[in-house]
């Protein structure tokens, strides 16, 4: 039997897909046939809808007007979690590949990190992602796949990061969890483990520091969104199908 990278008309969810790693995995699932429910962070100035619809005009141009849709959803909401993934059931009758993509960076060191910067990245990073396994757990069809957005920090603890790291290795424990938890279901859940990738968040780190760490890259760079999203592609499709409970580094050769 073959096996490729063709998702024909799965349905996935990709959170915060309005931008970052989450457009690019949207585009990059859709152009491997997915059609793409893209969560946005519902913020007042409209700013996350308005990015996230762009990205769905960009499919729908490419793919057809059905091959995707936008969902509001604060990720750290369990009831708004649970509306989304029930409003997606409702447009596109199934689900089968979800992207746990969404988060935030606030770095401080230990002594200064206030309790909002903790409980901010905790609840967007860990419990976001919990809300979004609990329910794909409870839609997801038989087969379906879960890959988690982590980051390099999980692993190497980079300074500043204490919320952050402490967030990124609750997710690749959860993946763990969950790997055996549905397994008996035929649900694959994996992560990703992102170096330093050039999105906002990315270039948010400051200049002085990106310069330090692009010299610890043995490739020498920065990662393209793309070159996660691929990694993402390979998670959510067949060609991974023996692969559970794992994390994939992708960052350029960084040494941990
Ligand atoms: P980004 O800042 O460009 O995008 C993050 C997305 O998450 C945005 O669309 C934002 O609106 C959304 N979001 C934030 N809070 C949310 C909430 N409560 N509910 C729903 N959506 C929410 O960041 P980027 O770089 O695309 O990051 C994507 C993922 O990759 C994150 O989980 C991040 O931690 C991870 N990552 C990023 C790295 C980098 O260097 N850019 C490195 C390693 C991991």
């Amino acid at each position: 039997m073959s096996r490729t990278l063709d998702l024909g008309q799965q349905v996935a969810i990709v959170t915060g897909g309005g931008q970052g790693i989450g457009r690019q995995t949207a585009l990059t699932l859709a152009a491997a046939g997915a059609r793409v429910a893209i969560n946005f962070f519902p913020d007042s100035a409209g700013q996350n809808h308005a990015l996230a619809a762009q990205v769905a005009k960009e499919i729908a141009a490419l793919y057809g007007t059905e091959s995707s849709a936008v969902f509001a959803a604060d990720v750290r909401d369990a009831q708004q979690v649970e509306g989304m993934y029930t409003a997606v059931l409702d447009k596109f009758s199934r689900l089968d590949i979800v992207v746990n993509n969404a988060g935030i960076l606030r770095d401080r060191s230990i002594k200064k990190m206030t309790l909002d910067e903790w409980t901010s990245v905790i609840d967007t990073n860990l419990s976001g992602v919990f809300h979004s396994c609990q329910q794909a757990a409870l839609k997801l069809s038989p087969g379906g796949r879960i890959i988690n957005v982590a980051s390099l920090s999980a692993v190497m603890g980079f300074f500043g990061q204490a919320n952050y790291a402490a967030a990124k290795s609750g997710v690749l424990g959860l993946t763990k969890v969950l790997a055996r938890e549905l397994a008996k279901s035929n649900i694959r859940v994996n992560a990703v483990a992102p170096g330093v990738v050039d999105t906002e968040m990315g270039q948010s780190i400051p200049e002085e520091n990106r310069k330090v760490m692009q010299q610890q890259i043995p490739l020498g760079r920065f990662a393209e969104p793309r070159e996660i999203s691929d990694v993402i592609l390979f998670l959510a499709s067949d060609l991974s199908s023996y692969m559970t409970g794992q994390t994939l580094h992708v960052n350029g050769g960084w040494w941990f």
